[in-house]
């Protein structure tokens, strides 16, 4: 985030609308990309840790600890890509609070992204409004709750790595795009931004995503017919991703599938992600796009011949969500939690899908 971040003065009352005054600026930006650690400045050590909130903020805790951005140092999948590429550039980002670097991993920067990482700044509270009953010495900024705010983590380009291993500077190649993808689609209008649909949980901090089924079910639809019994139609839409099916990580992958028990290896497949090749500098370049774009439904045709199996046999179609570059991992090799999602499934005969309209 380039432009500076406006300071205001005074309390808001309850909800109501947040005061306009201009005033200092916060010292750089409030997320620095993963080009810097994120400074909290001096704020006492328990301050750092979400447990020192839950005695007044029990539901934002809560709902926090079941988020991705708790575990975003710890969990298994992150950890297994950490291994084979250990940057201090990740633990920016996946552990902002380790401001000394990979080995001072300790105690709240454990946390990941907690709560200390997204609201204090200078020592001080920082947040969109403050409450008249707060007790804290809030400093409200301006957009601290829109879709900029987010895209100081989702979003930034595959990296120049220096000799060192020290990450300084990027390339112009998107690595995770996430913000760009909101600004382009279908939802860039909507109120709140990001949180109209992440935060839609009672304190706003779960902020489900593709980790989540029903934020899975709830952006995707499968439907299946027959147009004749020589082709069934397989239509898959993105109704209620804000960015592009698969957005962030790398790795993600969509993959509609048809197959017969019978006959597995005439599997039908279609991928919708992104493909990379190499780039003249530094970093990757994506040379294959098919994600699904907000609102975007793509339909193919699937002809039951190919998929081999006795003509009568039923015929299974899935749409899978995929975590990681393999989506069957080793036992040696596993990352501890699910590497993919189901996210729809159907079975019938050719003769029992509902004819299309
Ligand atoms: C002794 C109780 C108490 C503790 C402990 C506490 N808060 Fe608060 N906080 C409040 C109250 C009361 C409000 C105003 C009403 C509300 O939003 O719940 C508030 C408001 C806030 C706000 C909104 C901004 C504002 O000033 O109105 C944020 C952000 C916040 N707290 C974060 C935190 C974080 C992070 C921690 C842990 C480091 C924390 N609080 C610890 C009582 C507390
Ligand atoms: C990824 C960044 C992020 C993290 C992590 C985070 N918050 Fe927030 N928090 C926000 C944003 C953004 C808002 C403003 C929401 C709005 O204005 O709609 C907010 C608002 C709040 C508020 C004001 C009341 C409300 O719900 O709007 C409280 C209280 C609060 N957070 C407490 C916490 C506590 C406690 C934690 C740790 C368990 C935490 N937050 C972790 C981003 C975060
Ligand atoms: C300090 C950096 C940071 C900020 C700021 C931040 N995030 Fe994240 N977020 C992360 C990281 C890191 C992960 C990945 C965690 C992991 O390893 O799974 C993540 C994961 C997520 C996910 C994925 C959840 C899932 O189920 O897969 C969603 C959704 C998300 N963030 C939404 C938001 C929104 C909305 C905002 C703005 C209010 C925001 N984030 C601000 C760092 C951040
Ligand atoms: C119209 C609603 C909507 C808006 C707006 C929206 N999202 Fe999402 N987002 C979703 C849904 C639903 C999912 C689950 C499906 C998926 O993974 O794409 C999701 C998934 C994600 C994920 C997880 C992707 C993964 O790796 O599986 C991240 C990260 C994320 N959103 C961040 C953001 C950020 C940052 C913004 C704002 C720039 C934003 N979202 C705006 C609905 C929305
Ligand atoms: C500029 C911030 C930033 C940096 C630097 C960064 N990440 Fe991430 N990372 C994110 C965000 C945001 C997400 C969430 C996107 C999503 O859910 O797809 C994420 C997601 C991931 C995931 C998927 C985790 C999951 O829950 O499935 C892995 C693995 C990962 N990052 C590994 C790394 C590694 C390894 C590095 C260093 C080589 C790194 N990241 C550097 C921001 C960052």
């Amino acid at each position: 985030m380039s432009r500076a971040l406006r300071r205001v003065a005074g309390a808001v009352g309850g909800a109501a609308v947040v005061l306009a005054l201009a005033g200092a600026a916060v010292d750089g930006p409030l997320f620095p990309r993963g080009l810097a650690p994120v400074d909290v400045g001096a704020v006492a050590d328990p301050d750092r840790w979400s447990a020192t909130c839950a005695e007044c903020h029990a539901a934002h805790v809560d709902e926090w600890a079941a988020s991705r951005h708790a575990v975003a140092w710890t969990n298994g999948i992150f950890q297994r890509e950490y291994r084979r590429e250990p940057l201090d550039w990740c633990v920016r980002c996946h552990a902002p609070l380790a401001t000394g670097g990979p080995s001072s991993v300790t105690g709240a920067a454990e946390e990941g992204v907690n709560c200390a990482v997204c609201h204090f700044r200078e020592g001080r509270m920082v947040s969109s409004a403050r409450a008249e009953d707060s007790p804290h010495d809030t400093w409200v900024v301006d957009g601290y709750a829109g879709a900029e705010a987010c895209g100081g983590c989702h979003e930034f380009n595959f990296p120049f790595v220096d000799e060192d291993h020290v990450v300084r500077r990027y390339t112009d190649h998107p690595m995770q795009h996430t913000l760009s993808e909101f600004r382009a689609g279908a939802h860039s209008g909507r109120e709140g931004e990001c949180l109209g649909c992440h935060g839609n949980t009672p304190a706003g901090h779960r902020m489900p995503g593709g980790h989540d089924l029903g934020a899975l079910q709830h952006a995707l639809t499968l439907d299946v017919c027959r147009k004749s019994a020589r082709a069934l139609q397989l239509t898959v839409q993105n109704v209620g991703a804000g960015h592009n099916l698969p957005t962030g990580d790398l790795h993600r992958a969509l993959r509609l599938r048809a197959w017969r028990s019978s006959a597995p290896t005439a599997l039908w497949e279609h991928f919708f992600g992104r493909a990379f090749g190499p780039a003249p500098d530094a970093g990757k370049l994506v040379v294959v796009d098919t994600a699904l774009r907000p609102l975007q439904a793509v339909t193919q045709a699937v002809d039951p011949r190919a998929l081999a199996g006795r003509a009568d046999e039923e015929v299974n179609v899935e749409l899978r969500y995929i975590y990681t570059a393999d989506e069957i991992p080793t036992d040696r090799n596993h990352p501890g939690e699910p590497t993919y999602a189901v996210v729809h499934s159907r079975r019938a005969r050719v003769s029992e899908f509902p004819r299309c309209p």
